[in-house]
């Protein structure tokens, strides 16, 4: 018998709308609702979003505009596509690197991303059973520190993640990743807003508001900007293989650069609405400060939802919205690797999704042995495995990736390839775009990337 190979149909999303929602599924997460507002109260409110706002600008659209059409013009995962435009460009295959640090950059980053939005859904479940009701401070901090003890819940809430990350990813792009964006991300936009108004109304919404839009110049440090850059970055999914995964399945007939600005506007007021919904109810409880930093949203909030009106029903919903909005990021985080395992090794779907996923699922134990076992346990230049891990990724592959796929699709690879992906923008936008990726993207990255690297192991 004659065995015919697999032939493998490269799909593409329903419509430009579907893009945009999956797109911007992927950037909305942890990154928006945990990170963005401790790291803006850290680092001066104001100031850190001003920074933040530039550095998507400049290199957060440019870049993002340039992985959708590398993904476009590839029509395949991120590896594959990468092989086929080096070709087409008559490129060196050194180049072929981005995309391998990218799916490796998006497989760890998977790993751990999966053990800290279990934490969330632990939280929807604490909240449900009433556990944040008159909770003061101390005894939120002891609550936190207990579930990061516990590593059998740590690990069972990790499993749940992975496995409905997977859920997703096998149904295939159109009946699995369309079908859940189209669900999740209304429903989180439809959660995120009546949070905010709910908080504006019992909350100190001019205090929420003044903290994260006036802005102090004795606030602007060097260490805030390369923050804010690694930030934008990976809040908006950028230097690794997720966006130009999904710009893969775009239809042909969508304007990237438009595209690309759409989904960045998305995600940036996402963060700022998820800040507005935190500040005013965190100001308007005594004896918690924004500058809690990464305890913000699990040791603070808990107090606020168990002092508020409507506290358990509120804190259910906030961490329901988080859990959505890592789950529609997960999902654009394990499908480069099972797309190019099924593209390029016919691979089934499934088994290729449930090997990329135990893997992750694996290597994510370290990250749940960080917070106990392995706590103390920082041969990494100091840093825990879990700390090592997010500074690798956030911190230098991403910004890296992010460099180099400016540096090629800017000054490598063919123009006329690059031409015919943008036809639909008009030539001024085109030319702006090009000259932004060409002359501002590369140098602003790697002058913060140098200041932030040299800031870490030599100041
Ligand atoms: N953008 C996501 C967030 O803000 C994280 C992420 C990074 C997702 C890279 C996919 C790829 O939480």
């Amino acid at each position: 018998m004659v065995r015919v190979p697999r032939i493998y149909k490269h799909a593409i999303w329903g419509s430009r709308t579907t893009f945009i929602l999956a797109a911007t599924g992927s950037a909305v997460g942890l990154g928006n609702i945990w990170k963005f507002p401790y790291i803006a109260g850290e680092n001066g409110g104001g100031a850190f979003v001003l920074m933040y706002v530039f550095f998507v600008c400049l290199i957060g659209i440019p870049i993002m505009a340039a992985e959708i059409l590398l993904g476009r013009r590839g029509r395949a995962n991120p590896i594959t596509a990468m092989k086929k435009i080096i070709h087409e460009s008559g490129n060196s295959s050194i180049w072929r690197l981005i995309s391998w640090a990218g799916v490796l950059a998006g497989f760890l980053i998977l790993s751990y991303y999966s053990v800290i939005a279990g934490w969330a859904l632990e939280y929807v479940s604490t909240a449900l059973q009433g556990g944040f009701t008159d909770l003061d401070g101390g005894a939120a901090k002891i609550a936190f520190n207990n579930l990061l003890a516990d590593k059998a819940t740590l690990v069972k809430w990790q499993t749940v993640f992975l496995a409905i990350t997977t859920l997703v990813i096998i149904f295939g792009v159109n009946k699995g990743i369309e079908v859940a964006v189209r669900i999740l991300m209304p429903l989180l936009f439809i959660l995120l807003i009546t949070l905010m108004v709910y908080s504006a109304y019992i909350g100190d919404f001019a205090a929420g508001a003044s903290f994260l839009f006036s802005f102090r110049f004795s606030d602007l440090s060097f260490q805030g900007a390369a923050l804010a850059l690694g930030h934008a970055f990976f809040t908006l999914s950028l230097g690794m293989g997720a966006i130009m995964a999904y710009g893969s399945y775009m239809p042909h007939k969508t304007s990237i650069i438009k595209t690309a600005f759409i989904v960045a506007l998305l995600d940036t007021l996402v963060a700022l609405v998820a800040g507005l919904a935190i500040f005013p109810i965190v100001f308007a409880t005594p004896g918690i400060e924004p500058t809690e930093g990464p305890g913000l949203m699990f040791i603070s909030l808990p107090v606020v939802f168990g002092a508020m009106p409507f506290g358990l029903i509120f804190g259910a919903a906030f961490f329901t919205l988080v859990t959505l909005a890592a789950w529609s990021s997960t999902i654009s985080l394990l499908e480069p690797a099972v797309a190019y395992l099924v593209e390029r090794f016919h691979f089934h779907r499934l088994s290729a999704n449930l090997l990329i996923a135990s893997m992750a699922w694996l290597l994510g134990l370290g990250s749940v042995m960080s917070f106990n076992d392995w706590a103390d346990f920082k041969p990494f230049f100091g840093m825990t495995f879990f700390e090592f891990i997010d500074f690798i990724t956030a911190s230098v592959l991403l910004p890296l990736g992010g460099l180099f796929i400016a540096i090629y699709v800017g000054w490598f690879m063919s123009l006329k390839a690059v031409r015919k992906e943008l036809s639909l923008d008009s030539s001024v936008l085109f030319k702006t775009w090009f000259n932004v990726l060409r002359y501002v993207s590369p140098v602003l990255v790697l002058a913060v990337l140098v200041v932030s690297l040299y800031g870490k192991f030599a100041g």
